[in-house]
Order: structure tokens, then sequence, then C-alpha cells
């Protein structure tokens, strides 16, 4: 690996992340069904129809996996908080066992010199709120209110940093619209509710743990860069479509209090009555800001559809596993973006970038040159955005483990350590040891 600690300001936060419901194993330590338990169950919904009962047993395995974030020279780890481990009913009594182990695992972190990053949504919704219809139901600001600060009132005390939801885009367009996670939705109503409530949820839970004397609070957008298929009008018309959809409606919605024209124009006829009073609460003051980022589409027009009228196309730079192009500048170009156009100088961190592969162990070893390589570019194009000015204070790797990776279940492998999922045997790719040289303690 070419780049090393020594490259990035002192303080500079190197960590790597997870979450819940893909390593834990939802079926573990009383945790209460979630809407990824039951869309996994649901046939055609995930490859292979796995799911995430089992995943890592990172439930039972946690020291073991917190010892591999301390001896490959981690900072920080990012980690999720699972609503219905919690609270098994999503709302009501607290199951202790599910909040005793958030505290053990918060307390092994500081044993081990990590910060954690908590994460207090990424993803799993219990089903007893998807029930009464989850995102798209106004009271879901509320239910995820009273979640949080139960939660933070147990870690708050011991966490460096916290994010409301992860992903909105995922949690609202994807579930709601494209239909690909849970809850499988394709419906623009849906869609437009959610894309809302998920943000009412955010400032209200924002305002609520802020109110309650926690600090350094933030929140987690993915973005992906949106290029023109052609430079037709058309074309251009279709990126900036898909940009104002996906990179443009939550940061602006938490930084301006308005939502871009070019998605009001499709999705206004569909919103909650009276969105508008609600803009205020939603642009809280934030401390900090997480950018997930993995790759870039095309988008040309698709004039026989409804509205957005878009379709998506490959480009041509070498992909990973995923089908996903290797596009470095967009993590450069998203960085910049953010800290000019919208957050000044508010800390950012990278808190997902990385890489599905085909790795497999051979002679107890994973050799994934390809991985090492990705990790230089991107680690490479954030130095590049600190160049240019903007305020870039860590960066996460996306995964820490292989693990349950959605609807394409357990085949799609971003791990630094690679998991046998018969096993359960971790074993170290090269990448995590490249990494380990990369961030060994300044001397
Ligand atoms: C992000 C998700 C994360 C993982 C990566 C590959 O969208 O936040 O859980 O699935 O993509």
């Amino acid at each position: 690996m070419k780049t090393a600690r020594k490259d990035f300001p002192e303080g500079f936060i190197f960590g790597a992340a997870t979450s819940a419901y893909q390593i834990e194993g939802s079926a573990f330590g009383s945790a209460g069904s979630c809407h990824w338990d039951t869309f996994a169950a649901t046939p055609g919904n995930v490859v292979r129809a796995e799911d995430g009962s089992r995943a890592c047993d990172h439930h039972g395995r946690w020291r073991e996996d917190l010892d591999l974030l301390r001896d490959g020279n981690f900072d920080a780890y990012r980690f999720s908080v699972s609503w219905a481990r919690v609270l098994p009913e999503g709302r009501g009594t607290p199951n202790a066992e599910g909040i005793d182990f958030y505290d053990r695992l918060v307390d092994g972190m500081l044993e081990r010199g990590l910060k954690p990053f908590l994460t207090l949504y990424h993803w799993e919704l219990p089903s007893a709120l998807a029930l009464r219809g989850g995102w798209m139901n106004r009271d879901i600001a509320a239910w995820f209110t009273d979640y949080s600060r139960l939660v933070m009132s147990r870690l708050g005390d011991r966490v460096a940093a916290t994010a409301t939801i992860n992903e909105p885009w995922c949690v609202a367009w994807l579930s709601h619209f494209l239909g690909i996670h849970a809850p499988g939705l394709r419906d623009i109503r849906a869609a437009a509710h959610a894309m809302h409530n998920v943000l009412r949820a955010h400032g209200e839970a924002t305002a609520a743990l802020r109110a309650d004397g926690h600090g350094n609070l933030g929140i987690v957008l993915n973005f992906d860069h949106a290029e023109p298929a052609s430079q037709t009008a058309e074309d251009r018309a279709a990126a900036t479509t898909q940009d104002a959809i996906f990179n443009r409606w939550f940061i602006e919605a938490v930084t301006r209090g308005t939502y871009p024209e070019e998605a009001l124009s499709g999705l206004g006829p569909h919103m909650p009555g009276g969105w508008e009073a609600d803009m205020a609460r939603i642009s809280q003051p934030i401390d900090w800001l997480g950018i997930n980022y993995y790759t870039r589409h095309f988008h040309a027009a698709d004039p026989g559809a409804p509205w957005p009228a878009t379709r998506e196309i490959t480009g041509p730079l070498a992909k990973t596993t995923m089908g996903w192009e290797i596009y470095p500048e967009g993590l450069r170009n998203f960085l910049t973006r953010m800290a000019r156009d919208h957050v000044g100088d508010l800390p950012l961190y990278v808190t997902e970038n990385g890489m599905s592969w085909d790795d497999r162990v051979e002679n107890g070893a994973v050799e994934d040159a390809a991985r090492i390589a990705y990790i230089d570019g991107h680690l490479s194009a954030v130095r590049e955005a600190i160049g240019d000015g903007a305020n870039v204070r860590g960066f996460f790797y996306w995964s820490l483990l292989d693990n349950f990776e959605w609807s394409l279940g357990y085949e799609k492998r971003f791990g630094l350590v690679h998991v046998d999922f018969d096993t359960l045997k971790r074993t170290p790719k090269a990448s995590y040891q490249a990494l380990a040289r990369a961030l060994a303690p300044r001397i």
C-alpha cells in the first residue's frame, strides 16, 4: 500500500465499519423480528434465500472482532445498534439482554483504544413497526426518537460520535421506489412519504438528543456520482434528475430546509400534506456529516417511462463484483462539493468506502491485491480533497468482515477479514495486513 498514516493530518481517524443486521446474528440474544428477517423469508427477495439470523455470529464473537480492529491499528469502529434487539416490539419494553450487549461492546472498544462511532439506524426496522407502515407512517419520527433516547441514555456517555440514520436514500428510495430492499415496495407515493419521514425522524431525534445533553451528532448520507450517458439535453436532464434524488434531496433538506425542484417535480404531488412545515425541524444543526461513497453511474433519458423517466447505464471502467465501476475521483468530488456547496468547514467523515471481490482462502491466506489498490486510490482521493480545503477528519473502510450483503446474501465479500460462513472462521486478508502496516502508530 502506497498510502500511510503519515500522509494525513495529525489526529485523522482511520476505522472500519459494520452494521448490526449484517454481522450479529438476529436469532441470538432475544432480539425481536425485524423487516429484514421477514423480507428474507419471502421467496425471491434475497439470493439463495439467505438471511441474517446467524450472519458472522458477531453476537458471540465480538471480542475476537474487536481484537482484529485493535491489531489492525485502527483508531475507531463504526457499528450500529439494532432497534429490534433493543426494543423487540419497536416500542415499549426494552430487551435488557440487547442493551447489555451494546454496553459491553462499547466498553470493549474503549478497553482496546477504539473510538466508538455509533449509528442508530442501519435498516433493521422492528416488524411490529413495519406492520404499522414503517417509514410511511408519520409516527415513525416519534418512535425513532424514543428508541434513540433510550440507546443514548445507556451508551451516550462513552461514544465518540453518533449518526442518526445510515443512507436515507436506501431507507426510502431503494426500499419503497426501486423495491430492492425491505419492505420491497415499488410505489411513488410510499417513496415520497418515506423520503420525508426519514428526514423528520433524523430531525426530531437530533433535537431530542441535543436537549438530553448529547453532542457530536450527525447523519450518514450515500452519494453516487451521476453522469449523463451522452451530451444530449435529454440525457443531461436525466443525470440532473438522478443527482437531485440521490445526491441533493437529503443534504439540502438537512442544511437548508429545502428540497431540490428537480426531484419535487415528480415527488411533489405524492408528498404528505403540509410537509413544508416540517422543514425547519429537519434542518437542525448537525456536528458532522458522514459520506458513504462507492461508485458512479451514467443516466440516460427513458422517454416512454413515468417520472423520473431515466435509465441507468454502466460505464467502461474496471468493476468490483457488485458491478460497480472503480472511480475514486467521485469521492474527491463529493467531499469538495459538500464542503463548497453545503457544509463549509463542518467535519466530514468518509463513513463507508470499500469493494467486494471474489476472495478465496488459499494456503491459509487471501491475496486481494485489487482491494489494496482500491483503498490506495480512494485514500489518495481523500488526500486530494483535504488539499482542496475539505475538512475531512476520518475514513472508515466498509467492511471489517465479509457479511450479509442484503438482497445479495453472502456472496459479495467486502471484508478486510474473510469469513467462512460454514465454520465462521475469520482470516485476515492481505488488505488487512497492508492497512495494519500503513496505520502503524507514528513513532
Ligand atoms: C451500503 C450500506 C452497507 C453495505 C454497503 C456495501 O449502502 O450502508 O450496509 O451494504 O453499501
